[in-house]
């Protein structure tokens, strides 16, 4: 069965563009690969947080998680900074990886550009060749993700292969999946922003547990344009055409096939907001049923002694591929 591996940082709510671009994928996927899928928490220590804040969002994003349709019977689900091997392993592709090409990741540069770049922390730097770690640990063939992660995964694969042409055949050199509609959903309020954990805009994120009456209302009052032309045209309409984009998500058609027949905002907005209750009813049941069970932490302590299986091998592999003395 070929493998994937993803992650997610237990940063924020888990909103409706981590849910179309990456975790319903990791659902689908489950089933026909061998899945192993991690709550970054190290990636989390980029930027300042409260600890005890993180604690308890690692946690809840593993639920969440569940809650989208995660099955531990048939997936691997852990925390990143339960398998040591993530970091050792990020030390030895840091020395594979350059300055120059860390510093061509847009991620970084916008990120640091926010603080600016001086007081910015090393691991915000150093954040792709980790994230490398993660995916390279596992030999995985496919990395299922959203849009913006496409340029993470093009250093990860070169990283692999600068790894195997001086070192020996180590590791697989994986390739992205990202879903062909809902890999870039944007901001509601601000269209031109892509959805995000960090956003500062409430009314324009839909989190996975948002009421079906808050989706509903958010959905109603998003930014689109004075025309009154339903068109797909992310350039000249990015309110418009993020709408149908959700909704040609949610509903599993093609964004021209979802524009069909609208002339007014009114009917799309309305089609958009019902097709988002019915594709987050079922996460928002089950989020319910799992808050009473709380078994969350014994399936990643499980999930942590399984992905060991597969990490541990391999970063012993890289270690002597590199030099370094085999441990007695
Ligand atoms: P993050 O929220 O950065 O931890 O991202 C987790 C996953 O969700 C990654 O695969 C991202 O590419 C994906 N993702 C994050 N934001 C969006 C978005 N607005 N649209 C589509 N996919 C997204
Ligand atoms: N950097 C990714 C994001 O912000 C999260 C991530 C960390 C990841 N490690 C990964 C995604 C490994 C895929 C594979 O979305």
């Amino acid at each position: 069965m070929p493998r994937v591996l993803s992650g997610i940082q237990p940063t924020g709510d888990v909103h409706l563009g981590n849910y179309l671009g990456a975790i319903r994928q990791w659902v689908e996927h489950q089933h026909h690969h061998d899945a192993y899928f991690c709550v970054v928490d190290l990636h989390a220590l980029t930027v300042p947080r409260d600890p005890a804040h993180l604690r308890a969002r690692t946690l809840e994003t593993a639920q969440l998680l569940l809650a989208a349709g995660l099955d531990p019977s048939v997936c691997t689900l852990f925390v990143q900074s339960h398998r040591h091997e993530h970091a050792e392993l990020a030390w030895v592709l840091q020395c594979v990886a350059s300055i120059g090409e860390l510093r061509r990741m847009t991620q970084f540069k916008d990120k640091a550009a926010r603080e600016g770049e001086e007081a910015a922390r090393v691991g915000l730097f150093t954040y792709p060749v980790l994230q490398a770690a993660d995916i390279l640990l596992y030999q995985a063939d496919h990395v299922p993700v959203g849009d913006e992660q496409r340029q993470h995964l093009e250093l990860c694969r070169d990283l692999a292969e600068r790894f195997n042409h001086r070192y020996g055949e180590v590791f697989t050199v994986p390739e992205a999946t990202v879903p062909a509609v809902g890999a870039r959903i944007m901001d509601l309020q601000v269209p031109t922003m892509k959805m995000s954990k960090s956003s500062e805009s409430p009314q324009g994120t839909i989190s996975i547990l948002d009421d079906p009456e808050v989706v509903t209302r958010k959905i109603k009052r998003a930014v689109t344009d004075t025309e009154a032309e339903v068109r797909y045209d992310p350039k000249d309409k990015p309110g418009v055409s993020n709408l149908l984009t959700i909704l040609a998500a949610a509903t599993g058609r093609s964004v021209e096939d979802a524009a069909a027949g609208y002339t007014q905002y009114g009917p799309l907005k309305a089609d958009t907001a019902e097709a988002v209750v019915e594709l987050l009813a079922p996460v928002r049941a089950r989020y319910r049923e799992l808050e009473v069970e709380k078994d969350a932490a014994a399936i990643l302590a499980q999930g942590a002694a399984k992905a060991a299986s597969v990490a541990a091998p391999t970063v012993t592999r890289a270690r002597e591929a590199v030099g370094l003395l085999p441990r007695a």
